[in-house]
């Protein structure tokens, strides 16, 4: 899958990523909820798994106008091919200018609009309010808590799951159809 909005792009990965993504899978900081910062061997063995898969299920975001990898989107079938996991990463100094939600919301229209999917879902931890508040401003509900899910540092955190069904999505007045 290729897609492009006002400010980003997304494509599959290549072998000649790995020094951008090293940036943000390598940084604790964008790393917190997720898991523990990836070592260098690591980032490219992700990206080797990545660039070389067919059904590629993470894709490598670039920011138009520098043409700088700042991070990446998961969009895979979730369960079965009519729901699809929605997941995102953003290098710590890309933060905060609504690339997110940028990608995400074009991720939901693509969704839905030409994949024809019934539901796309999301799961964060409490703490990650930037995580809860992005899927919040995309229209997912919260539909479940799953109470001290996941260990980290050194603490049990309750894991949120979202989603967004397509009559949600099209009963949204500001959604335009193609
Ligand atoms: C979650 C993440 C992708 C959000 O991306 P982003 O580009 O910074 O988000 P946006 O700028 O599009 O902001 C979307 C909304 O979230 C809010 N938001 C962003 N960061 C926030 C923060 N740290 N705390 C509270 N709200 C936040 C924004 O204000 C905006 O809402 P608003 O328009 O009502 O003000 C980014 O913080 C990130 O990559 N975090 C590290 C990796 C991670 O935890 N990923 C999620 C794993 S589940």
């Amino acid at each position: 899958m290729k897609l492009e909005t006002e400010r980003l792009l997304l494509r599959r990965f290549t072998t000649e990523d790995v020094k951008e993504a090293y940036n943000y899978l390598g940084d604790p900081d964008t790393m917190r909820y997720i898991e523990a910062p990836y070592s260098e061997e690591q980032t490219k063995e992700f990206i080797r798994n990545y660039a070389a898969c067919d059904a590629a299920a993470v894709y490598a975001l670039v920011e138009k106008k520098s043409g700088h990898l700042i991070g990446h989107m998961i969009f895979h079938p979730y369960g079965c091919e009519q729901i699809y996991e929605l997941g995102f990463i953003i290098h710590r100094e890309y933060q905060k200018q609504g690339y997110g939600f940028e990608m995400s919301h074009a991720l939901l229209r693509y969704g839905f609009q030409k994949m024809k999917l019934h539901k796309i879902t999301a799961e964060t931890v409490e703490p990650n309010e930037a995580s809860r508040h992005l899927l919040q401003k995309l229209g997912m509900k919260q539909e479940a808590v799953f109470r001290e899910q996941v260990f980290y540092h050194g603490e049990w955190m309750d894991e949120y799951h979202y989603g967004i069904l397509a009559k949600d999505y099209y009963a949204d007045n500001s959604v335009s159809v193609e």
